[in-house]
């Protein structure tokens, strides 16, 4: 077994997750590379160095392009809000190193452009940090689909919900400024929900939306007396149109009390329809138009997915034994060291900077419908 070494730039909420997710996927899932926790960054170096001994890492550093160029580092994981991506995933290209990026991949279409040429040039192996995607339930609904399970495919009805920035005194942190987040609800969570209705139904060849702000301005962080402007969507609501003919909606909201990560879809075919939410994780629900004892008893049932023949739980626990979040993003590594190690393609089943350039031209799309008032096709490269 290889060792890969691995520096991870970002330490707070992803970063936790990411190197959480670092240490757990050696022991549970042997990979064919085993990952070492090389270094950790961030801007302060205080806090850097008291986050590497936390969270696990070797050694700190508050430069991310010393960190980037240096020899003995294999995959870089940006884990830092969406306008540094560019720039990191670029740099880290051109060292040729593996990126692992999160989401949403860029703040704008040219820039996921960017991104997507940097590491096709480079060639090296890169993933987004689409870790939805890797939950047991929503990979058996992937299975089902595939299989032909649910027929021919009409409606993808996805909602991802939160309540967090609700309050009008949340400060304007920098998920609620357009230069630093490229957009809001949309791009934050929007884009899971619109990754997901990619990965399930088919490709989006046009969208009709509309984007609302409803606190329009919020104390500034450092000083709350003072207010500023709210510079990116609360809200967004598209209708979109598959490649298969389906047809979907997609809501995002951070205005939704008592959501709190309500990440959900239903998904209706010709033979039946499955319904997921994020906040009961180990659960899907299935209707099956020919499942027995008949028809006066058809409806939704519910399946635990936690059986050994499940995706992903020969790795984890006895059946029932349910896991959680953050077991999402130990599988999204185990993916992406699978396909190093065997020189494979993330695609299809992780998201790749392919994915994340498309799903910027679509976010692109809802927002110039939004403005405009009118449906727009999305215009792929
Ligand atoms: N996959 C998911 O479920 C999920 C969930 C939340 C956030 N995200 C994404 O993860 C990314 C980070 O979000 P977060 O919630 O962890 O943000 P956060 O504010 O909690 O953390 C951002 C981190 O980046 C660091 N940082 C910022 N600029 C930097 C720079 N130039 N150099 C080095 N470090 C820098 C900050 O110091 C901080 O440690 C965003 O792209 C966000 O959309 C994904």
């Amino acid at each position: 077994m290889a060792d890969v070494n691995v520096a991870l730039i970002g330490y707070a909420f992803m970063g936790r997750a990411h190197s959480n997710a670092w240490r757990q996927v050696g022991p549970f899932f042997s990979p064919k590379l085993t990952p070492r926790m090389k270094v950790i960054c961030g801007r302060n170096a205080k806090n850097v160095k008291a986050a590497a001994a936390q969270l696990g890492w070797e050694e700190a550093a508050t430069d991310w392009r010393e960190v980037v160029a240096r020899k003995d580092i294999d995959i870089v994981d940006i884990s830092t809000p969406g306008d540094s991506h560019a720039e990191i995933a670029i740099a880290a290209a051109r060292e040729g190193k593996v990126v692992f990026c999160e989401k949403p991949l860029a703040n704008t279409v040219k820039e996921a452009e960017q991104m997507l040429a940097a590491v096709k040039k480079a060639g090296v192996p890169h993933m987004i940090c689409h870790n939805y995607r890797r939950v047991p339930a929503v990979m058996l609904a992937k299975q089902l689909i595939d299989q032909g399970k649910l027929g021919r495919l009409y409606h993808y009805r996805g909602t991802y919900l939160q309540d967090w920035v609700a309050d009008p005194n949340v400060p304007l942190f920098w998920r609620l400024r357009k230069e630093a987040a490229g957009s809001g609800a949309l791009g934050d969570i929007g884009s899971h929900s619109l990754d997901l209705a990619r990965f399930l139904v088919g490709e989006v060849t046009e969208v009709i939306a509309a984007l609302e702000t409803f606190v329009k301005e919020r104390p500034l962080p450092d000083n709350p007396r003072k207010k500023g402007p709210v510079t990116v969507d609360d809200a967004s609501a598209s209708i979109v149109r598959f490649d298969n003919g389906a047809l979907g909606t997609i809501e995002a909201s951070r205005f939704a009390p008592g959501r709190k990560n309500y990440n959900a879809f239903e998904i209706n075919g010709s033979k039946g329809s499955i319904v997921f939410n994020l906040e009961r994780l180990n659960e899907l629900q299935v209707h099956f138009n020919d499942s027995k004892p008949g028809k006066q008893a058809q409806g939704f049932r519910t399946v635990l997915v936690s059986e050994a023949d499940h995706p992903f739980w020969e790795h984890w626990w006895p059946q029932g034994h349910t896991i959680g979040w953050e077991h999402t993003f130990v599988h999204e590594l185990h993916h992406l060291l699978t396909a190093i190690a065997e020189d494979a393609d993330v695609a299809p089943h992780g998201a790749t900077f392919e994915d994340g350039y498309r799903a910027a031209e679509v976010c692109d799309a809802v927002v110039r419908s939004s403005e405009e008032g009118r449906r727009e096709a999305i215009p792929y490269r």
